[in-house]
């Protein structure tokens, strides 16, 4: 039956801070769309779980495509845990303001960094922030970085599907899809396949499978060692239809080399670690240009 005192009107004031937040959202997103209209293609960097090498791949991703010749933007958006600037040997940055925003730090001529850790005083200030915070972080470093013109933007998220992923899949509209990286251990599988099932979900278009930490040779006789299995990465792309973008040997001279701020594209670019990056580089070359935003063109 209808209410006889009509539908129930909000105070004018509750309405007018309403339309307040809708025209700010507003204003947000056009600024983000102009900044993002100026990089060809974006990449999400994703995983279930942490400590897979996410953010190793997404550094030796954007250094084998700087090296490749392309203009690089790097954005790590682990808010709880940037590791990017350590990882690049950047851990002193302090940001710097541009016209209209940030500017981003350059590493060198075709690689521009951005991370929350420029942004926080000191290593030790952990950022605690509740779900709603750490969205509008994301909103300010995508409305307010000065990328320019660049052919990527790399993005470093933090582990699972939380408030940060889901807020850079709404932001970036015309992202090209999610890099999802795995172990070959079965836990780490099993968060994959979760976090595809996000993605899915999200409608993100997923670019590929990276599998991380794969058999490596041992360096006394050559015996392929397989320390946490090995085919994982392989099964979760056939699994959801998605690609596999290739596998990346356990390697125990990257942990020293990342933690002095050498990537191995940078420290030994001729190793089998650093070939199975540019190889996976290739690979997502491939899958951007045949991704559903590509073809639509
Ligand atoms: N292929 C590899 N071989 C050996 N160690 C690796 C490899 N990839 C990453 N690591 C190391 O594993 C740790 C976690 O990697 P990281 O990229 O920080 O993961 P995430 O960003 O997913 O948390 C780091 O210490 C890193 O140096
Ligand atoms: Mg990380």
């Amino acid at each position: 039956m209808p209410n006889d005192d009509g539908p129930e009107k909000e105070p004018p004031a509750e309405e007018a801070a309403k339309l307040e937040r809708f025209k700010q959202r507003l204003e947000l997103e056009k600024r983000i769309a102009e900044r993002m209209k100026l990089i060809r293609h974006k990449i999400l960097v994703a995983s279930g779980k942490g400590g897979v090498g996410k953010t190793t791949a997404a550094v030796n991703l954007a250094l084998a495509l700087v090296q490749a010749g392309d203009s690089v933007a790097l954005l790590d958006a682990d808010i709880h845990g940037p590791g990017v600037p350590l990882m690049l040997g950047m851990a002193d940055v302090k940001p710097i303001g541009g016209k209209g925003g940030i500017n981003p730090t350059a590493y060198d001529e075709k690689l521009v960094v951005m991370s929350m850790a420029f942004l926080v005083a000191g290593e030790a200030d952990a950022v605690i922030w509740r779900g709603p915070l750490k969205m509008a972080m994301i909103d300010n470093f995508l409305a307010d970085i000065n990328w320019g013109e660049r052919d990527w933007l790399v993005v470093d998220t933090p582990p699972g599907t939380g408030d940060e992923i889901l807020s850079l899949a709404q932001r970036i509209k015309d992202a090209d899809g999610l890099i999802m990286v795995t172990t070959p251990q079965v836990a780490a599988v099993a968060s994959a396949r979760k976090s595809l099932t996000f993605a899915v979900k999200t409608k993100m278009p997923v670019l590929g499978v990276i599998e991380n930490m794969g058999p490596f040779p041992c360096p006394a006789c050559g015996h392929k060692i397989e320390l946490f299995g090995g085919g994982g990465g392989e099964r979760v792309a056939a699994d959801f239809g998605a690609r596999f973008l290739g596998a990346v040997p356990f390697d125990p001279d990257v942990v020293p080399e990342s933690d002095r701020g050498q990537p191995v594209m940078v420290a030994r670019p001729e190793s089998a670690t650093a070939r199975a990056w540019r190889e996976i580089a290739v690979k997502v070359r491939e899958a951007v240009a045949g991704s559903a935003k590509e073809t639509q063109k």
